[in-house]
């Protein structure tokens, strides 16, 4: 009977077991969810788990919120409320990811975000400035670097590159972009992205890129930053649009942040044409588009929304996937309703005005990225690799590689430089001359200025120890006080040569550093006269964030060198560059104006039907200055000469389908090795539209020793050479095309011509 009894209880026992353990085999209790397997595809992941999110999740998906993670900010967190957040690193990265991978039902990553513009800790130049370096390999080589330190203390995603096309010096953020030019644009925005984003998002080492701002933000009417941009559908795609295409369709940057501005009286924000039909339908974005800070409630204030509900609305509507905001408080930084998806969203589903599908599209855009990065397998950042890779011995040689790349020879008569390095005595004046915050720049992410070599300092190392070195401030970079000057006179006088460091505060550039003055700030111009006054050789140095206008110094001081702001390896580059160490290659990437009154100014301009003709009034001039500019586009000198010779072209006819190869001899005719970037121009001669009177088409860098020749040749496709018809449809239009290559914009040293005939 006992027997009888175990027994049973044992056939009991294995039932249950049995039944327990098919109900949860068929159930999947035991089971990783779909969506945290690595083994499954990325749509079954995303499906999975947007299957399994509520709308409020799904909502909180779109919310970015900023540092400081305040009280409020962990309550969403945990409530699985806030996708992303910006301006979070390091260890406090972990802690916040911690919650949202442990505490919430999903457990769904974070994504953190951050600006990392022109470097992490090793600050490289800013982005004009190493856009100036015409050397996208470069470019790309400093900017994977920035990557890799940025991921190494938690940084998922950058809010970079900056590819808006800025022809107008007043506007601040002309500092942050590659300058005026589509072609050159676009050669760097893909280096950038490349950069950023290395061929595999999940790869440790790499972060997510952001091109921003789309699109047409440094159009800003008088270059007053976040103003009103009136700008045609021709101009937004022949200039704005191009370097925003290549960084979408060449380089695949997963995300697109949308810009401030308006763009033919609809905001930038809630623009379906540029967003919807430009980004997604002609080009086939498939990342996500992030709003700028706070844009979405600032749409109330340009006038389109009468709430933030509605401004919610007009922006999810348009494709804005995701709300960058400041923390949870009624009022942001501009005095607008911040946090608008977060509390306007569930609303508009609720009141039908938004389907929950059109919700779980733009959700999926940004889990997607999320996957794509590894987030949900890799979603802390170890703290053991910053140490490895943040300042390495190596980042800081391409620190200094990239500086003395970026920097520009304007002027040089009589060969005043390089220096000797036996020089007995040099005085060093300005106010930039000893900086240390000034060369890091308008974003050094985590920059710190003691890592910066000043000037002073990368002339004393360079130096033998023999040479004087004489130092003097001057004045300062603002104000009226010249009391200091006429010291700066007597260190001059007692030297054999002045390097007078001037130019702008890093704050003068970048954003919301418009200004309606090119010249030197405050009293700096005094100075450079007052040294130039005493005779002694004046080498002047320019430390800034946008073209100024110098014609004084143009005129008068003997050498110019441009170096804009070049991180913390500035004193060691422009040392470099002064004494020969370097020969400078650098290429100016915008227009230096005469004066403000010419701006906006750009090579690439129109002929118009009366053309410039200084000597014809009723031709399209200004009375009292020259229409030309004081330094072109493509500008930059170098301590040795390059001779151009021997142009060919391997057809003179092309069918629309074709290429051209166009060949040329360089060679390096003076005394020291070189590196000269060689530019080709093309003009469409007529056409169904009009066109600019040229256009980069193409460059290359060719380095030569002294006597040494090469042959260089570039490719132009004949699909380069379209226009966007009346229809506004991209056509490669049969007829001829002038073809002028050269030193600069306007130093064009051979010409020949092609045609493009019907195929
Ligand atoms: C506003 C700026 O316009 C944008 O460029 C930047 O990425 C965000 N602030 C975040 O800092």
């Amino acid at each position: 009977m006992k027997n009888n009894v175990s027994r049973c209880s044992n056939v009991l026992f294995f039932v249950f077991l049995f039944c327990f353990f098919t109900v949860n085999i068929v159930l999947g209790a035991d089971k990783t969810p779909v969506y945290k397997n690595p083994e499954n595809s990325l749509e079954e992941r995303v499906e999975d788990l947007l299957g399994r999110m509520t709308l409020e999740e799904k909502i909180g998906q779109m919310n970015q919120y900023s540092a400081p993670f305040t009280e409020e900010c962990e309550v969403l967190t945990e409530k699985g409320r806030v996708g992303s957040f910006l301006n979070i690193t390091g260890r406090e990265k972990n802690r916040i990811q911690k919650i949202a991978v442990e505490n919430t039902r999903l457990g769904i990553p974070l994504i953190f975000g951050l600006d990392v513009i022109h470097g992490y800790a090793t600050v490289f130049p800013i982005p004009l400035g190493m856009a100036s370096s015409w050397d996208p390999d470069l470019v790309k080589k400093a900017v994977s670097i920035a990557a890799r330190e940025a991921a190494s203390d938690g940084v998922d995603w950058t809010f970079a590159p900056m590819v808006d096309i800025a022809r107008d010096a007043r506007w601040g953020r002309i500092a942050e972009g590659a300058g005026e030019d589509p072609y050159l644009g676009s050669v760097i925005a893909k280096a950038q992205v490349e950069g950023f984003q290395g061929g595999d998002l999940s790869d440790p080492n790499t972060i997510l890129a952001c091109a921003k701002h789309f699109v047409g933000y440094g159009g800003a009417v008088g270059g007053r930053d976040y103003n009103t941009v009136d700008v045609s559908e021709r101009t937004l795609r022949e200039v704005y649009l191009p370097p925003f295409r290549a960084a979408v369709v060449d380089a695949h940057a997963g995300t697109i942040m949308s810009a401030f501005n308006e763009i033919n009286g609809i905001p930038a924000t809630a623009n379906p044409f540029t967003i919807q039909k430009i980004l997604r339908e002609e080009w086939s974005f498939n990342g996500f588009v992030l709003s700028d800070w706070n844009s979405i409630g600032e749409l109330i204030r340009h006038g389109i929304a009468k709430d933030p509900a509605e401004a919610a609305y007009k922006a999810f509507k348009s494709g804005v996937d995701m709300d960058m905001s400041g923390n949870y408080r009624d009022d942001s930084i501009t005095g607008t309703p911040d946090n608008i998806y977060q509390r306007n969203l569930d609303k508009l589903v609720k009141e039908k005005l938004v389907s929950e599908k059109e919700i779980d599209e733009a959700v999926k855009r940004i889990l997607k990225i999320k996957f794509k990065l590894g987030l949900f397998e890799r979603p802390y950042l170890d703290t053991t690799r910053a140490r490895i890779n943040i300042k390495s011995i190596e980042n800081i040689k391409v620190a200094r590689e990239i500086a003395r790349e970026s920097i520009i020879l304007l002027k040089n008569d009589n060969k005043l430089l390089p220096l000797s390095k036996a020089t007995k005595s040099i005085a060093i004046i300005g106010p930039l001359a000893n900086s240390r915050r000034d060369p890091l720049g308008s974003w050094s992410a985590h920059g710190d200025s003691s890592d910066v070599v000043t000037i002073l300092e990368g002339i004393r190392n360079k130096v033998s120890s023999k040479t004087k070195v004489y130092y003097s401030k001057g004045c300062n970079i603002l104000g009226t006080s010249t009391e200091n000057i006429d010291e700066a006179v007597t260190v001059a006088k007692k030297c054999d040569v002045a390097i007078v460091v001037v130019g702008e505060a890093r704050n003068m550039s970048g954003e919301a550093a418009s200004r309606a003055y090119l010249d030197l700030p405050g009293v700096q111009e005094n100075l450079i006269k007052a040294i130039y006054e005493t005779g002694v050789p004046v080498v002047e140095v320019l430390m800034n964030g946008r073209p100024l206008s110098i014609s004084w110094s143009a005129e008068n001081i003997p050498a110019i060198v441009e170096t804009w702001f070049l991180g913390i390896q500035t004193g060691n580059a422009i040392a470099d560059v002064l004494f020969g160490d370097y020969n400078p290659s650098g290429k100016l990437p915008v227009t230096f104006p005469r004066t403000i009154g010419q701006v906006p100014i750009y090579y690439n301009y129109k002929n118009t039907g009366r053309p410039y003709n200084p000597d014809n009034r009723f031709s399209s001039k200004y009375i009292d200055v020259p229409n030309t500019p004081l330094f072109p586009f493509g500008h930059g000198l170098s301590y040795t000469d390059f001779e151009y010779s021997n142009l060919k072209i391997d057809k003179k006819k092309i069918r629309n389908t074709e290429e051209v190869n166009i060949s040329l001899n360089i060679k390096n005719t003076g005394d020291y090795e070189g590196i000269e970037i060689v530019q080709l121009y093309m003009n469409d001669v007529v056409s169904s539209v009009t066109t600019p009177v040229k256009e980069l088409k193409g460059f290359k860098s060719v380095s030569l020793k002294p006597g040494e020749e090469k042959t260089v040749s570039l490719i132009v496709k004949a699909s380069q050479l379209g226009i966007y018809d009346y229809n506004m449809q991209y056509v490669v239009e049969p007829g001829k095309f002038d073809i002028m290559i050269g030193k600069s914009s306007e130093n064009i040293q051979l010409i020949d011509s092609i045609e493009v005939v019907d195929n």
